[in-house]
């Protein structure tokens, strides 16, 4: 069985003082456990002093984002092969990443096979906005997204991709418009069948897909008990500690087919 990744992604919300005490709170609480797999994706300016302090067994490291050129005239950026032996993965393609800095499908192809031409294990971010979503285009951006993203990895790196379905209009609404768990199941099949078609079955079945946007304590095990859903994405409830550990409690539960 695949262990289930939860990932903290704490987004530009905390300076290194902070990030560092929330990472001492998350050692404290979060009970670590066999079959799953947490990381933590701090800003790219604190990676380096967290890695210090990261018990590696129990966390892994995840940066938010990185430049594609591996060095250059490039002011201002950090490159994948600057975080090379730094972080395990790295997301890429957040929709905040294609919504506020103007990514294109182009741009996140590019830093994909960027990150694994470094050793950097990518956490690809798909999903439609609420425009698309209402025009009916779901499928069809879902699609789009997801074949220009791989279009440079082999059959040989796509069993380790991760893909992060996040809807756009279902992130950071815990009072507004929430994804419900079975409209979810559509969309994470389709997922599925894309890659099958491009990498066939077998790659179908390894590659991990979590669920992001608005995750708490409450829905996770929803969430987790889609059919093909390997895990999550967590922002703002990642930034407290008690709803993060009670988050990864509820996922070793339902593991263990615990109520
Ligand atoms: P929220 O959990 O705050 O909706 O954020 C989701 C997200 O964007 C994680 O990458």
């Amino acid at each position: 069985m695949k262990k289930t990744l939860i990932i903290a992604n704490w987004k530009m919300n905390l300076d290194t003082h902070e990030a560092s005490t929330l990472l001492h709170r998350y050692h404290e609480t979060i009970q670590i456990h066999r079959d799953i797999e947490i990381a933590v994706a701090p800003s790219t300016l604190s990676l380096q002093p967290l890695s210090v302090e990261l018990d590696r067994r129990k966390f892994r490291l995840c940066a938010q984002d990185a430049y594609f050129k591996d060095e250059g005239p490039y002011t201002g950026e950090v490159s994948f092969a600057m975080l090379q032996g730094l972080v395990h993965y790295s997301l890429i393609g957040h929709s905040a990443r294609r919504v506020y800095f103007g990514e294109t499908l182009e741009t996140v192809r590019d830093k994909v096979t960027a990150a694994v031409r470094n050793g950097i294990t990518p956490v690809i971010c798909i999903g439609e906005t609420k425009q698309e979503r209402d025009d009916g285009e779901t499928k069809q951006v879902i699609h789009d997204q997801l074949t220009t993203a791989l279009s440079n990895i082999t059959s040989d790196d796509i069993e380790e991709i991760v893909i992060a379905y996040e809807p756009v209009w279902a992130i950071s609404t815990f009072e507004g418009e929430v994804a419900k768990p079975d409209d979810m199941q559509k969309a994470f099949d389709y997922i599925r069948f894309q890659v099958k078609e491009l990498y066939g079955a077998r790659a179908s079945e390894a590659v991990r897909v979590l669920y992001g946007g608005s995750v708490n304590e409450h829905d996770v095990r929803a969430y987790l008990a889609l059919s093909g859903c390997n895990g999550v994405l967590v922002g703002a409830a990642s930034l407290n500690y008690a709803k993060f550990s009670a988050i990864v409690d509820s996922a070793y539960r339902l593991h263990h087919q615990v109520e």
